[in-house]
């Protein structure tokens, strides 16, 4: 099987601190466009990340000192833009398994939520450099909650971090915790070929939040229940509304929980 360890890679984790940046994905590109090359596996961590960007625009807001904010360099082998949504699912798995070491009742809310039971603990912003019809590098970002024990009132019943699940009273190392999951998404990483994802695909679909369970959605500013099936190809979330199977992309659709 061709995989990504045929590409010539030789991916080592490089992990670089940083007190304070503005976002880590944002400092990346910089990097990206100053150095050339800029080795596969550069990481950037920073305890405390003042402009955190997410998904569908959102700011990331993240406590300095307390969270997990990091960003990191691919530059997945030959990668089409239209399979571009397998390196999501593989950044998912990869941050799923590393988190199973400590608790369990972990899913991901799709596309790329990282949650515990019904609340969110993380979350993934990939951003990708395209050479025509190719992904050139990507720009692989994640905030986890980790040490964080109060969260402001409009996120208290929605989101959570690693030591509200432990036992211990004691704070997590947070460098430590950044490269164990490295360790894990890379790993994954060099084993899997992002142009066959039948087996990472069947992985991520059993692990959504809601998998197979009547939920509701809102879609066009109307709430609709429906049965999440999984992904396509292009990584549209496939529903089963009434009898008939939709496909719908990150705009149009949001599970209600
Ligand atoms: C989301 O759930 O909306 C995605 C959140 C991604 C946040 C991370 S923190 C490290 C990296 N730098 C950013 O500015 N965003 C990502």
């Amino acid at each position: 099987m061709q995989n990504n360890t045929f590409s010539g890679l030789n991916l080592r984790q490089n992990l670089i601190v940083l007190e304070e940046v503005t976002s880590t994905n944002d400092y990346l590109k910089l990097l990206l466009s100053n150095i050339k090359p800029l080795a596969e596996g550069t990481a950037i961590m920073t305890k405390h990340q003042s402009q955190g960007r997410g998904q569908r625009g959102t700011a990331w807001l993240t406590k300095p000192e307390e969270n997990l904010t990091v960003s990191f360099l691919l530059y997945p082998n030959s990668l089409p833009v239209q399979h571009a949504f397998n390196l999501n699912i593989l950044v998912s798995l990869g941050v799923h398994q590393w988190l199973t070491h400590y608790i369990k009742d972990v899913y991901i809310k799709w596309p790329n939520d990282i949650f515990v039971g019904q609340k969110k603990i993380g979350g993934i912003l990939i951003e990708n450099q395209l050479r025509g019809a190719m992904v050139k590098s990507s720009i692989v970002g994640i905030g986890i909650n980790i040490n964080q024990q109060d969260f402001p009132d409009s996120l208290k019943t929605s989101a959570t971090s690693l030591k509200q699940h432990l036992k211990s009273a004691k704070n997590l190392d947070i460098e430590a915790c950044c490269r164990d999951m490295l360790t894990q998404i890379f790993t994954l990483y060099k084993q899997s070929d992002l142009k066959h994802p039948e087996k990472i695909r069947a992985a991520y679909t059993a692990l959504l939040l809601m998998h197979g369970k009547p939920a509701l959605f809102e879609v066009n500013e109307k709430q609709i229940e429906g049965t999440i099936q999984g992904v396509d190809s292009l990584g549209r979330l496939i529903v089963l509304i009434g009898q008939s199977t939709q496909s719908f992309d990150l705009k149009e659709i949001r599970l209600l929980i």
